[in-house]
């Protein structure tokens, strides 16, 4: 057990993070996506205490976090030319990029597999981190297994305390959803999770992107795309924008059984609603920014939380619905 403490980023906190982690603790650390929960790479027991604090399963490979200087071609190699355009364009950002791996990760992170994430984000607090310990981070969102992936240091404390010694506080996360993942060892690049980097815009850059079919013969590309997920602890429902009527009767029969429901919708929604409501906001990235922060409200204030499909003609729509359809269950 430890006594986790919640410590703001300055020089201070930055070099006890550092000692933590390369002495092989895991410490909480913000990025511009979501909260990570960072471990040293190169070290099997530092990367297995992260699976261990966050109960997740062993077949889930994590992803590495490099600072923008650190020469991510010691780590993996390059197959394709279009990498570089994508990194001129993406990187550091909300991106993660599984290339061929060089194998000198921790199996445990990679979980065996002859690929590896990457990421470099560009958040100031992950880049302040990250220069500081200097190595590769093997880093998941700092949540539990499952639950709702945090986008403040309360958060992750919530879901972490007892379990790891420190968590630098960077603040709230302004992207709010996790970084699209995009397999870059294949021809054409396929997008393996959703996020603010979009089909379109990768397109834009390579000329061509697909996404993962993820049908449940495939070979699965991303392994945690397979499990429940993101999900809150509250009751949940999710309706499509067309079934107003049935979500209304949702709400007033969870009134009835002495429930307190709340709505999770959109503005264009929220105002055709009467009752409790948490308002996502209009446009798809401040829906994406404030998706996990109603939902970690919700798990709080609300017994049943009623969601609907979001679709404001974004790109993004497709990672916000990715998440909220495995957080809300369909009804
Ligand atoms: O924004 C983010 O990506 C956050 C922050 C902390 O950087 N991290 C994050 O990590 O969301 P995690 O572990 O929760 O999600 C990583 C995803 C998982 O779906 C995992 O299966 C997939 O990336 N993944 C990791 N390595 C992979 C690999 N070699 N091949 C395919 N998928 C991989
Ligand atoms: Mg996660």
């Amino acid at each position: 057990m430890f006594d986790t403490k919640v410590l703001k980023i300055n020089d201070k906190s930055l070099q006890i993070a550092k000692d933590y982690v390369l002495s092989g603790e895991v410490v909480g650390f913000p990025t511009e996506t979501v909260y990570g929960l960072a471990g040293f790479a190169f070290l099997d027991d530092a990367v297995k205490k992260i699976f261990i604090a966050k109960g997740r399963p062993q077949d889930n490979p994590l992803i590495v976090h490099l600072h923008r200087d650190y020469d991510v071609d010691k780590i993996v190699k390059v197959e394709h030319d279009y990498v570089y355009k994508l990194r001129e364009a993406f990187v550091p950002g909300p991106i993660t990029m599984v290339y061929k791996s060089r194998g000198v990760v921790s199996p445990v992170a990679t979980c065996g597999l002859d690929t590896v994430g990457i990421r470099i984000p560009m958040h100031d607090g992950a880049q302040e981190f990250l220069k500081s310990v200097d190595v590769p981070i093997a880093a998941p969102s700092a949540n539990a297994s499952k639950h709702t992936s945090p986008v403040t240091a309360e958060h992750v404390y919530e879901d972490l305390k007892g379990k790891i010694p420190l968590i630098l506080d960077g603040g709230k996360c302004q992207g709010g959803i996790e970084s699209t993942v995009l397999d870059v060892t294949t021809e054409t690049p396929i997008i393996l999770r959703s996020g603010l980097v979009t089909a379109e815009m990768i397109k834009k850059v390579v000329g061509r992107c697909e996404y993962s079919k993820n049908l449940p013969t495939d070979k699965v590309r991303a392994p945690g795309m397979k499990y429940r997920h993101y999900s809150p602890k509250c009751q949940t429902a999710l309706f499509g924008r067309d079934e107003l009527d049935k979500a209304i009767e949702f709400y007033n029969q969870s009134l009835k059984s002495g429930l307190t429901p709340y709505y999770m919708c959109d503005g264009e929604i929220a105002k055709k609603l009467n009752g409790n409501v948490l308002n996502l906001g209009n446009t798809a990235s401040e829906i994406a920014s404030n998706l996990y922060d109603a939902l970690h409200k919700g798990e709080k204030i609300a017994d049943v939380l009623i969601a609907f499909e979001v679709k404001t003609g974004s790109d993004v729509d497709v990672g916000i619905m990715n998440r909220l359809s495995k957080a809300c269950e369909r009804r």
